[in-house]
């Protein structure tokens, strides 16, 4: 996969997203395990729990194509913020009806302010790009698997300006407790952590 480098530091910036409303779930895990990861390489991770942002949904108002930025007044406005600041970004998320959970859609949708900025309203696209992440996990036992929730974090990438490098996909874990049984997935979003770094790095 295309994996183009941002500007150069010495500690990149990620910002690990836990997209589960499930309090120290499966998805959190993997996104605990990468947050060590990020650490240990020298990243400067900062986790970001969906769940606890209430993020109300888009209520597709348009204003932004008109302004560039969103009428509604909740956390979002503190999220606005992390995601332009980071260097990378990785989310984690258990696959709900094939797609990611409402709470983590709501920040997706939330982000049509960006579109808004380039399609609309004519500014140019974010330079340079940044590396993104998506680590997820289902119960499986459908056989939807975990296609719609890559696309939907796809298009989400897009206008972040997130090149979408890394991805891990598990399924089986259900309780939260079965991801203890899954040592090599959370071994494998511990290197994505370490490896996002590297690419934010230029290395
Ligand atoms: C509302 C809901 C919808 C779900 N939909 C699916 C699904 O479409 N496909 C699937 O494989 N698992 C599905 N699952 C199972 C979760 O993906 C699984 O329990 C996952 O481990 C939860 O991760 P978490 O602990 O991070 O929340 C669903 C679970 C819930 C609660």
């Amino acid at each position: 996969m295309a994996d183009t480098p941002p500007a150069t530091r010495t500690s990149p910036r990620v910002l690990c997203i836990a997209g589960s409303p499930r309090r120290h779930g499966n998805s959190e895990q993997l996104v605990d395990a990468c947050v060590r990861g990020v650490a240990a390489e020298g990243g400067t991770p900062t986790k970001l729990v969906v769940v606890e942002y209430k993020i109300k949904p888009c209520q597709g108002c348009n204003a932004c194509s008109l302004t560039g930025e969103c009428v509604i007044r909740d956390r979002m406005n503190e999220v606005y913020p992390m995601l332009d600041e980071a260097d990378a970004i990785v989310v984690g998320s258990p696959v709900f009806f094939a797609t990611v959970p409402a709470v983590l859609k709501a920040l997706y949708d939330r982000c049509q302010p960006y579109w808004a900025r380039t399609h609309v309203l004519g500014e140019p696209p974010r330079t340079p790009r940044r590396p993104g992440a998506l680590l997820l996990v289902r119960g499986g036992g459908d056989p939807f698997g975990f296609q719609a929730a890559v696309y939907t974090t796809k298009s989400v990438f897009a206008v972040l300006g997130l090149d979408y490098t890394r991805e891990l996909k598990e399924e089986g874990p259900d309780s939260p407790s079965d991801m203890g049984r899954h040592p090599e997935a959370l071994a494998r979003a511990e290197e994505v952590g370490r490896s996002i770094v590297r690419s934010a790095k230029g290395e």
